[in-house]
């Protein structure tokens, strides 16, 4: 029996069609995850850095202290030979996040950062979309990530997925509102928040992979995959992509060690660009078939997971701050020339 990804709380009389098939079923299964209808909104917060010294807060949180549900350290390696490691952490309401931020010093740490005084910068980049703005599909329902973390439960197999605009098909905003966006700017802008800006985190996992499956990720998907990451990452600005930035998530007990997880983080003007990408670029149809191809030469017994989660946000759900970043850093790009 298939579900839909948009569960019966969230459902409006749509005014948007849907891009479903007639008679459609998946040809495998996808899964989503299901949050309790207490939850209105999901805090996903990227604090960034080139140091360690921001862990320090959400590794000595008290409960008492509304720490995030989920936390995960990542790493990348910028064009500009920067290393940004950066902890993604998530809250089920805007309450416990502004109640965290406040009691366990991080604010006023914040706050007081003197970046005359800095030897390198620091960036806090943070999402707060309504649940209606926000969507997740994933291959497996065993294993959660990201927002996922704060669910009741996952779904069951879901209809709305592997066509084309299936992404939108699960997104319950996207029932009645056409969610356009503002384009790329030609010139400099003074505020980096967008309407209808478009986040997508889409993640890799390899570690329940067996040695052959393994290496075939190793050698024939990962390549394709870091190919699309960084066209989006160097040449996404032409397409309707501010940032790309592909990153390895490390261990929790030593940020200097790379799991075998990955993920893509991007922002994109609007989820039409991020579709247009998906559905017709080279590099994203080369990942697509490369995935399809990998699973008939396992006879589909693919142990690679894959998840991705999208938020489509109005300005007032979006908050970026850089301070002493380089002008190519996350949505900076968006109100610097670079
Ligand atoms: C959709 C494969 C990485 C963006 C899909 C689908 C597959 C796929 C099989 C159809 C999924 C479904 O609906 O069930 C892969 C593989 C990847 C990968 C194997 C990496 C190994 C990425 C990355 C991004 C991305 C890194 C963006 C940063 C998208 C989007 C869709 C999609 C937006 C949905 C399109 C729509 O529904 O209209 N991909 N992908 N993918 N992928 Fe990827």
């Amino acid at each position: 029996m298939l579900e839909s990804a948009i569960p019966p709380h969230l459902r409006v009389p749509r005014t948007q069609a849907l891009s479903t098939p007639p008679d459609y079923t998946p040809p495998f299964p996808a899964y989503c995850a299901r949050f309790p209808e207490s939850v209105k909104h999901i805090v996903m917060a990227i604090f960034g850095a080139q140091s360690r010294h921001v862990l320090r807060f959400v590794e000595g949180s008290s409960e008492k202290l509304s720490p995030p549900v989920f936390w995960e350290i990542a790493s990348v390696l910028d064009t500009r030979n920067a290393q940004n490691l950066t902890v993604i952490a998530y809250w089920p309401s805007k309450a416990a996040y502004e109640s965290w931020c406040s009691e366990s010093g991080f604010e006023q740490w914040w706050e007081s950062i003197d970046p005359e005084a800095e030897e390198h910068g620091w960036f806090k980049e943070i999402f707060l979309p309504p649940v209606e703005r926000f969507e997740t599909v994933f291959s497996g329902n065993d294993a959660p990530e990201g927002a996922a973390w704060l669910r009741e439960e996952m779904s069951g197999m879901l209809k709305e997925h592997v066509y084309w605009g299936s992404m939108r098909d699960r997104l319950p905003v996207a029932q009645t509102d056409p969610l356009l966006g503002e384009g790329i700017p030609k010139k400099k802008d003074q505020d980096s928040r967008k309407q209808n800006l478009c986040v997508i985190r889409s993640g890799q996992d390899w570690s329940a992979t067996l040695p052959r499956e393994r290496s075939k990720y190793l050698e024939t998907m990962h390549p394709v995959l870091i190919k699309g990451m960084d066209f989006l990452r160097d040449e996404g600005r032409d397409i309707g992509c501010y940032s790309c930035r592909f990153m390895n998530v490390l261990d929790h007990s030593n940020a200097e060690t790379p799991t075998d997880r990955t993920f893509g983080l991007a922002f994109f003007d609007d989820i039409a660009s991020l579709e247009k990408w998906s559905k017709q670029h080279k590099t994203h149809l080369d990942i697509f078939g490369r995935f399809l191809q990998y699973a008939k030469e396992l006879d589909n017994e693919v142990s690679l997971r894959l998840f991705h989660e999208v938020f489509v946000l109005q300005p007032d759900q979006q908050q970026f701050e850089y301070i002493g970043c380089h002008s190519g850093t996350g949505m900076l790009a968006s109100i610097a020339d670079v």
